[in-house]
């Protein structure tokens, strides 16, 4: 195969971007063969966009079964990326999801153990994994450079959302519809590029704020706290109702710190070890000789593209995946496990018992349904267009 044919369902705000990516060649040796959707209005989109060789689907089942492609791109509300993914894969098909792989572990344990099964290529659109300085950020970790790490520390406020936003589709911040709030829907990228950097914590306790800022039925803020076993701790706080926001991950270890913000890396490198110097120095506060090093990011990541070029690449030629599919539940199981902790006020043990937390969502969920929405949906809007609002922003 020298070419990958790919079909995207979902073509709503971010799947219209994908499809139109992938149709005006920007994923070299893949081609869009079809998109699927259940709205009329964004099937006339397709049709006046997308050119004369898309099929265009209302029914999703249908697609899979004329196998119109050789692979999916899954861009429909979360709770639908594990029904549609192992539809998918189990009728043969390549799948990249969209992120969250899912709303609730149980669901995203059967979509990894479907995956394995099936032998196709399975990935998620984790797109700041493409981010350079969340790659450094990465390398001084695992390669010990910072030496034992003591703190991580991410305050990524800058997801601001207006109510117009909230009121865009009839799914979103709702515990049907999606699941959750600003965890769920936004922070999906930031939990997965701190479990890529540092792991899952052995424990979490958190605050979710549940419509502090707007008119939802779910968080709009959040503050996490992690504890590892090896004594390393991780607070990570978040909103969609703070502007101007800030984007800042600090972590430090043994062996110095690293802090990225406004497009930067800074790196304070240790002349010596501070888990040795604690015992051996003389003095009572030494100040740390350090040495500077810093890494500007040169314009913008790949991101969307960047995982899709990614993902053709590894099914045409087995390129390893940036961004595997499988991965997609450690950041789940940190937003699980904070909303459990949030709703109980206690600490929560990892790994997540997924069938308790499921319980409690489906009690979250049918509360939902017998107070209803709240909140009156306007016209749910979509042009096609890429939004500056996915990208990685300081
Ligand atoms: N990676 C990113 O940066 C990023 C950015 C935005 C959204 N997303 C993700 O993409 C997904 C979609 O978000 P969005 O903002 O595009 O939402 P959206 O509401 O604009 O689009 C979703 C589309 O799916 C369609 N749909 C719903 N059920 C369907 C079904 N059964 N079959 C076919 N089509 C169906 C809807 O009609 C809609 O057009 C979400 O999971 C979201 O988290 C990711």
């Amino acid at each position: 195969m020298d070419e990958l044919r790919i079909a995207v369902i979902g073509i709503g705000n971010m799947g219209s971007a994908h499809a139109s990516h992938i149709a005006q060649g920007a994923v070299a040796q893949a081609r869009l063969t079809a998109v699927c959707d259940i709205r009329e209005e964004r099937r006339d989109w397709a049709a006046r966009e997308l050119g004369s060789g898309v099929k265009i689907y209302a029914d999703y089942h249908q697609l899979l079964d004329e196998h119109a492609a050789d692979a999916v791109v899954i861009a429909v509300p979360h709770p639908l990326h594990p029904v549609i993914g192992i539809e998918a894969l189990s009728k043969g098909y390549h799948v990249l999801t969209e992120k969250p792989e899912g709303i609730d572990k149980a669901s995203v344990l059967e979509l990894n153990a479907c995956a394995e099964k099936s032998g196709r290529t399975f990935a998620i659109m984790f797109n700041q994994r493409t981010n350079p300085l969340f790659q450094k950020m990465r390398e001084l970790v695992k390669s010990g450079q910072l030496g034992r790490i003591r703190h991580f520390i991410w305050i990524v406020n800058n997801w601001y959302r207006t109510q117009a936003y909230y009121d865009s589709g009839s799914w979103r911040a709702t515990w049907n519809g999606e699941g959750g709030g600003v965890l769920m829907n936004q922070c999906p990228h930031n939990l997965d590029i701190w479990q890529w950097i540092l792991g899952v914590p052995d424990r979490i306790v958190a605050e979710c704020g549940v419509s502090r800022y707007h008119h939802i039925n779910v968080e709009d803020e959040a503050t996490i706290t992690g504890v590892y076993r090896n004594g390393a701790t991780a607070v990570f706080v978040t909103s969609t109702g703070e502007q101007p926001g800030t984007n800042r991950m600090e972590i430090s270890g043994s062996k110095g710190k690293a802090v990225i913000e406004n497009g930067k890396l800074m790196f304070w490198e240790n002349a010596a070890d501070t888990d040795s110097v604690t015992y051996t120095a003389d003095r009572s506060s030494p100040k740390a000789d350090t040495t500077y090093r810093e890494w500007v990011q040169e314009g913008r990541e790949p991101a969307h593209i960047g995982i899709l070029n990614n993902f053709t690449r590894a099914v045409l030629y087995g390129e390893p995946l940036l961004s595997p599919g499988v991965e997609g539940i450690h950041e789940l199981e940190i937003t699980n496990a904070a909303y459990l902790s949030s709703w109980t006020g206690k600490w929560v043990d990892l790994p997540l018992d997924e069938t308790e937390y499921l319980a409690r969502l489906r009690e979250k969920q049918e509360e939902e349904r017998k107070t209803g929405a709240s909140r009156s949906v306007k016209a749910e809007e979509a042009d096609g267009s890429y939004s500056e609002r996915w990208m990685v922003r300081w």
